[in-house]
């Protein structure tokens, strides 16, 4: 067994553990494993994105020394940000939209970082937190940098380099790959580099309610309905880091397929994910039950199950979005 000794908590980002998880392999009669994410030292997925982004921003002189890093982010790439931003020495600026998890906020002080709160608007509006972190580095172009996660192609490149050659160490019997998108990052980098290796690999992309993924792979025109309590996924718009996926087919699952799902893997498995990696799962789970028998699936526990205890495991917030709690395993495949 190796371990890793490193001098800088960005040091830690990646080289991430896979599991099995157990009952719904059983249960399909398929291996389905997930990455967890979560061992990242910001506890997600978007730590990788953070790092790559600011590595290579150091490296072609857009981000200097004196310089303020700034993102616009559901939380997790802020914290991601916040974490390189300590080990390389850059304060980071985090624009976030209110009404994310307060966990999500917590941590972004916690690890240093300055939080600006921006009120949840549609994108078109030039107060979206996409807009307010691009305005404030363009007015002050000295000093701050712009990571700017959606269209940068650093983010991509994360994946491409390192998630998609670690599951390949790790998972070589690969048949299927299952990912959620926000930027798209992790899905078109790990897509990208696993279909050079071995084409017949099947991606699948999972979208919440509320987001136009689906429609824009199955039609090429972004459409949705209905809306997710899930955070930092869905998107109704094409950027520069979905656009190279390498998708084969486009699956959606409701806020209750998610909530199901979730208990049945936490009393089975005592695996606690977060909304997204349940979503991911459920969407491995479905391809895996529906499909060809034998098989090995991966998808991403994309980050800490408690960065979701506010709404996915609260009672309260479940009940006031007319979720049910004891709907069961049976009952769900039922509807399937
Ligand atoms: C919890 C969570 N899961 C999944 C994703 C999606 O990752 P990507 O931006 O690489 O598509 C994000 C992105 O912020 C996230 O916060």
């Amino acid at each position: 067994m190796t371990f890793k000794i490193a001098n800088r908590a960005s040091e830690l980002i990646g080289g991430t553990s896979i599991l099995k998880i157990e009952s719904l392999s059983k249960l399909a009669g398929s291996d389905i494993f997930v990455k967890c994410e979560y061992e990242n030292p910001g506890g997600s997925i978007k730590d990788r994105a953070a790092l790559q982004m600011t590595e290579d921003a150091l490296a072609c002189g857009a981000l200097k020394e004196g310089m303020t890093i700034v993102e616009g982010t559901a939380g997790n790439t802020g914290i991601g940000l916040a974490v390189v931003g300590k080990s390389l020495g850059f304060p980071v600026l985090v624009v976030m939209p209110r009404g994310q998890a307060h966990e999500k906020e917590r941590m972004i002080g916690l690890f240093g970082a300055e939080l600006r709160l921006v009120d949840p608007c549609p994108f078109k509006d030039p107060n979206h937190f996409y807009h307010t972190a691009k305005r404030i580095a363009d007015e002050e172009s000295n000093r701050y940098w712009w990571a700017n996660q959606f269209e940068n192609t650093s983010n991509y490149k994360a994946h491409y380099q390192n998630t998609g050659p670690e599951i390949w160490q790790q998972l070589p019997k690969l048949d299927c790959l299952v990912s959620v998108a926000g930027t798209g990052g992790t899905i078109s980098g790990t897509s990208q580099f696993l279909k050079e290796k071995k084409p017949r690999i099947q991606v699948v992309l999972v979208d919440p309610d509320g987001s136009g993924l689906k429609s824009y792979v199955d039609t090429g025109a972004f459409a949705s309905s209905g809306s997710s309590f899930t955070e930092g996924i869905g998107i109704m718009r094409l950027t520069q880091n979905f656009a190279a996926a390498k998708v084969d087919q486009a699956v959606n699952f409701s806020d209750q397929d998610i909530l199901t799902i979730s208990r049945f893997v936490r009393d089975e498995d005592g695996i606690v994910l977060g909304s997204s990696s349940a979503l991911n799962v459920c969407a491995a789970f479905h391809n895996a039950y529906k499909g060809q028998k034998s098989r090995c699936i991966l998808t991403f526990a994309c980050d800490l199950g408690e960065r979701s205890y506010s709404k996915l495991y609260d009672g309260d917030f479940l009940k006031s979005k007319g979720l049910d709690e004891n709907r069961n395993m049976d009952q769900m495949l039922g509807s399937w």
